[in-house]
């Protein structure tokens, strides 16, 4: 493999060094272009641009592969934990026996959220949407953690906050449900394990022992587990530029939450569920809805296919699936969407428009029919996918500042008018 790239500009030739990661990805290194030769590269959507050199996550888009530090998504979705995951992305390594128990120890220690923080939850409108409740809240836990506003913070300042945040954004998210609900809340058992503590405060009763089914834990470690990280996608991203200004943890994950919020990411398991409903009320007629996503004069989009990166199928798709069906046998559930659904996949999957852009199931397609099984409410979706995405999100914000990346600040070419004079408003 050549060590330089060559550019030729105006009859000059420059070589910029090729830089090559552990998995053979390759890349140009333009960090000196714009000082050697004055032009700045141009990646509406950073497709063909990456951001920062990261050891978190791999993707192979071409051939359906996902690893967390290295571990296969098939086997850490069949074999771990979801806070044995968590403990992966952020620290680098599968935790031991003692890591893991005081890993959960200390989350055990602060799931409670301050109690002023009910006032936020009363604040909102009894409808408003989870996601904008979730920005705010995460956002909200910088006004009762100031010291974690210190970019000078002690390693083990920052390691506190990051299990502050793990702990409470469950408690967060379960009381959101149960506030959507018009019910009580339900304070965290610490004597529980992470999953079914979380799903104990969204499931539980004041008056009453519920007994969390196991299927139910099992599909939650599996589904939180799929959705822990994925590179540098949208939100991710997001977390890393609000981060590199030396902004606090709590303000960047809520920035991300603010990105995954949009149909086109993590929105997405949402906008699937609503579509198949559609789909459903208007007879099934998938042919007809297909055509639709194929029409340039139509705005409607087949919400849950597609990929930026995955250009065969992505892994985690192929995972819900199989488990979709496992867990809606086990519940006893027969739910009507999920006919739907696996005629959409395959009418579309055989269909050229399709298959020429390489769009195939992705993580969403499949996701809101388990939640949907597990009792979650539509508009509750893509909370529980922040959920998941939480150590992801720390990690690649904890790998930024370890890397000590600079503030990110992209460049532009401008396309605006040149040099205008003011005229005053009496003349225009
Ligand atoms: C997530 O990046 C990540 O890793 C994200 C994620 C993660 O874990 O963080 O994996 C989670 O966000 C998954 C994606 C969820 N979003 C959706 O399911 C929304 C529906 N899909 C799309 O809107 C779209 O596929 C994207 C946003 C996912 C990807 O968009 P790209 O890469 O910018 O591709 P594009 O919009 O340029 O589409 C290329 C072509 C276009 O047609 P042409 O102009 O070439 O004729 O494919 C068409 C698009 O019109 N197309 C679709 C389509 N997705 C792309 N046509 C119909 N239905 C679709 N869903």
């Amino acid at each position: 493999m050549s060590e330089t790239a060559q550019l030729i500009l105006d009859g000059i030739t420059y070589n910029l060094p090729i830089v090559e990661g552990t998995e053979n990805e390759k890349a140009i290194d333009i960090a000196k272009l714009r000082d050697q030769t004055g032009y700045v590269t141009l990646d509406s959507g950073f497709k063909n641009t990456g951001a920062t050199k990261s050891a978190i996550t791999f993707l192979d888009g071409e051939k359906g592969i996902l690893k967390y530090r290295g571990y296969g998504i098939e086997q850490l979705a069949e074999k771990s934990t979801f806070l044995e995951v968590a403990y992966l992305l952020i620290y680098g390594s599968l935790p031991n026996q003692t890591q893991i128990q005081d890993f959960q120890h200390q989350i055990s220690r602060h799931t409670l959220v301050h109690e002023d923080m009910k006032k936020f939850f009363d604040g909102f409108p009894s409808k408003s949407h989870p996601m904008g409740q979730l920005s705010s809240l995460v956002c909200s836990l910088s006004a009762f953690y100031p010291e974690s506003l210190d970019p000078q913070a002690t390693k083990e300042e920052f390691d506190l906050t990051i299990i502050k945040l793990l702990a409470k954004m469950a408690t967060i998210v379960s009381w959101i449900y149960k506030k959507s609900l018009g019910h009580p809340v339900i304070y965290p058992k610490n004597k529980l394990d992470y999953v079914t503590n979380f799903l104990n405060m969204t499931f539980g009763q004041r008056t009453e022992e519920v007994v969390i089914d196991d299927v139910v834990v099992d599909a939650m470690n599996k589904l939180l587990i799929l959705h822990a990280d994925h590179e540098q996608n949208c939100s991710a991203s997001t977390v890393r530029i609000v981060g590199s200004s030396d902004c606090n943890l709590y303000a960047s994950i809520s920035a991300g939450c603010s990105a995954l919020w949009g149909p086109l990411h993590g929105g997405a398991n949402q906008a699937v569920i609503e579509m198949l409903e559609k789909i459903k009320n208007d007879g099934g007629d998938v042919d007809k809805w297909v055509n639709k996503a194929k029409d340039k004069n139509d705005t409607f989009r087949l919400m849950g296919f597609g990929h930026r990166v995955y250009k065969n199928f992505d892994p985690r798709a192929k995972i819900i699936k199989k488990a979709c069906d496992d867990i809606l046998e086990k519940l006893g559930i027969n739910d009507p969407v999920l006919d739907i659904a696996k005629k959409l996949e395959e009418v579309a999957l055989s269909d050229p428009y399709f298959v020429e852009r390489k769009l195939y199931p992705n993580v969403d397609f499949y996701s809101g029919i388990i939640y949907r099984a597990l009792g979650f409410p539509t508009e509750m979706f893509t909370v529980l996918f922040a959920l998941g995405r939480l150590p992801g999100w720390i990690a690649q914000w904890k790998e930024m500042r370890e890397n000590g990346d600079p503030i990110g600040r992209p460049r532009q070419i401008y396309v605006g008018e040149n040099d205008r004079e003011y005229v005053d408003i009496s003349k225009r």
